[in-house]
């Protein structure tokens, strides 16, 4: 055990959001999909009034809504409904149009917004020295920005309006209201920044290859934008958690190697899946083992993704691993690490939760473009399972009556040769990632040109960048933002240099 006293409250914060999203993430029963959640938020970031946008700065933000078209791509009738999308502004340290001051745009993923406001500090901390208009969009069906103004549930459940939840929409969506709030503010010379981390990483990547006259340049963090069709191994994503793991601890490495055979083992004895589910305080009777094993493999997945310089998780969970008494067998130890990250529990592995937007709204944007190919065929600590598209579109169709197009991803925005394609005709693009994320091995992690530039951290994890500053953050951390704001600040002055050339 670790017994740093400093570490313990931001231990209890994170244990108490991994908590939360355990409970989301099995919303649904779905054996033949397997693909670990992404999204920015880490919970003590949430709770961490160190770290959360401060309540006094909260009042700056001022929520509105906009017509938006439900379908920006068909001229039927229907297309032309609107439904009110949210979208949030803070204009406190905005320099003003007549400066042509920057306005940093942050694109919504598959959350409401409202946690992005408190968890992406990258920007409140950094609105002022840019004198920058801060605005936050809600991602279409999330949040308060559903069409008809359905309920989500309804919405999500009508095959006719879920046809229109796509990632192409968003971002047409943030495109109509950008314009429109420059023309509102006649801020027309007014340089446009966008956001987004993980998902919304790989949107505000995107936006800038598509709308080029909207947004100067992005901030993409852990935008693993190339994990699509057969540009990165299957195998990447649990290779860099069992790396992790490994370089954490071989022993606890070695125990979670071995217990996968072991639960195997016990479910095969005779009341085998009773004696499982009482070593694990299920919540309810487990089905079969590997309902357990797809449990613990996205729990260890959690805490290398969210690995963090402060709270450690996975440090964390393997002390807890190890230290469990000898006397103990095996599963009690793998018991013990879920404890240490859950904390005690009633019951684990399967609770019943009610859904939340977040695990069915993705679940449908993977089942229709995002089908990350995650899969596992050799690695040192978890048994294969191999990504099976086959089961992946069938459980896609009894779940919404549609297969994943698989390759639309590369189709629309590439990804394929990304050097070659993107070299002279992209520019303005930050890809931040930190190598201790899984997910960073589909991000770009080379340098594209002297303008679309990878700016990782070894020891950083997923979308810790775009998270608020703190005074202790670690030097490569301090030093990966500066070196994200400089950039950035180049930009702007190219810009301006442009205007005085070319604007009228
Ligand atoms: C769980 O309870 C045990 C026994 O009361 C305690 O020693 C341990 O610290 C608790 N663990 C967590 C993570 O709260
Ligand atoms: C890419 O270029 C930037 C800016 O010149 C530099 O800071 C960064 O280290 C480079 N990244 C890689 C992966 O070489």
């Amino acid at each position: 055990m670790t017994t740093n006293p400093g570490m313990s409250s931001h231990r209890r914060l994170w244990i108490a959001l991994l908590l939360l999203s355990a409970r989301v993430a099995i919303a649904h029963d779905l054996d033949d999909v397997d693909i670990p959640k992404l999204g920015m938020s880490r919970s003590e970031f949430l709770l961490d009034p160190a770290r959360a946008v401060q309540a006094s700065v909260a009042e700056d933000f001022v929520t509105s809504f906009y017509d938006q078209t439900l379908d920006h791509f068909n001229y039927r009738p229907e297309s032309y409904n609107t439904f009110k999308q949210r979208y949030v502004v803070n204009s406190k340290h905005w320099g003003g149009a007549d400066y042509g001051a920057p306005i940093f745009a942050f694109l919504g993923a598959e959350a409401p917004i409202d946690g992005d406001i408190a968890t992406a500090g990258f920007l409140t901390d950094n609105a002022a020295q840019f004198r920058a208009l801060l605005v936050y969009i809600e991602h279409r069906f999330y949040g308060e920005s559903i069409p008809y103004g359905m309920t989500f549930e309804k919405a999500i459940g009508d095959a006719d309006t879920r046809g229109y939840f796509s990632s192409a929409q968003a971002l047409a969506d943030y495109a109509e209201i950008l314009i429109y709030l420059k023309q509102k503010w006649k801020a027309e010379h007014s340089p446009i920044i966008v956001f987004g981390g993980s998902y919304g990483g790989m949107l505000a990547s995107w936006f800038r290859l598509k709308y080029p006259h909207v947004a100067l340049g992005a901030l993409a963090s852990s935008a693993p934008i190339l994990y699509f069709d057969d540009i990165v191994p299957q195998d990447a994503y649990y290779s860099i958690v069992a790396k992790s793991f490994l370089e954490s601890s071989s022993s606890c490495h070695q125990t979670i190697r071995r217990s996968w055979e072991e639960i195997d083992r016990v479910a095969s004895e005779p009341r085998g899946l009773t004696k499982l589910s009482n070593a694990f305080k299920t919540c309810s009777p487990l089905q079969s083992s590997s309902e357990l094993k797809k449990y613990l493999r996205l729990q260890y997945a959690k805490v290398v993704q969210y690995n963090n310089p402060f709270a450690q998780p996975l440090e964390f969970m393997c002390d807890a691993i190890n230290g469990a008494p000898p006397r103990k067998g095996l599963l009690q130890k793998i018991f013990a690490g879920l404890v240490a990250i859950n904390g005690n529990l009633t019951c684990y592995v399967n609770p019943s939760g009610s859904d939340a937007q977040t695990p069915s709204g993705w679940f449908w944007q993977t089942c229709s473009e995002m089908a990350f190919p995650i899969g596992i065929t050799r690695n040192t600590m978890f048994p294969p399972e191999p990504f099976n598209l086959n089961s992946f579109s069938n459980a896609c169709k009894s779940e919404f009556g549609v297969p994943p197009r698989p390759h639309w991803v590369t189709t629309y925005f590439g990804g394929h040769d990304i050097k070659l394609i993107l070299h002279r005709f992209a520019s303005n693009i930050i890809f931040s990632n930190g190598l201790q994320d899984p997910y960073s091995s589909g991000g770009v992690l080379k340098n594209i040109s002297s303008t679309v530039v990878a700016i990782y951290t070894a020891k950083g994890s997923h979308c810790l960048d775009i998270l608020g500053a703190d005074k202790s953050d670690p030097d490569w951390l301090v030093e990966q933002r500066k070196t994200e704001v400089k950039i950035m600040k180049k930009w702007l002055a190219m810009y301006y240099a442009d205007l005085r050339a070319f604007g009228n």
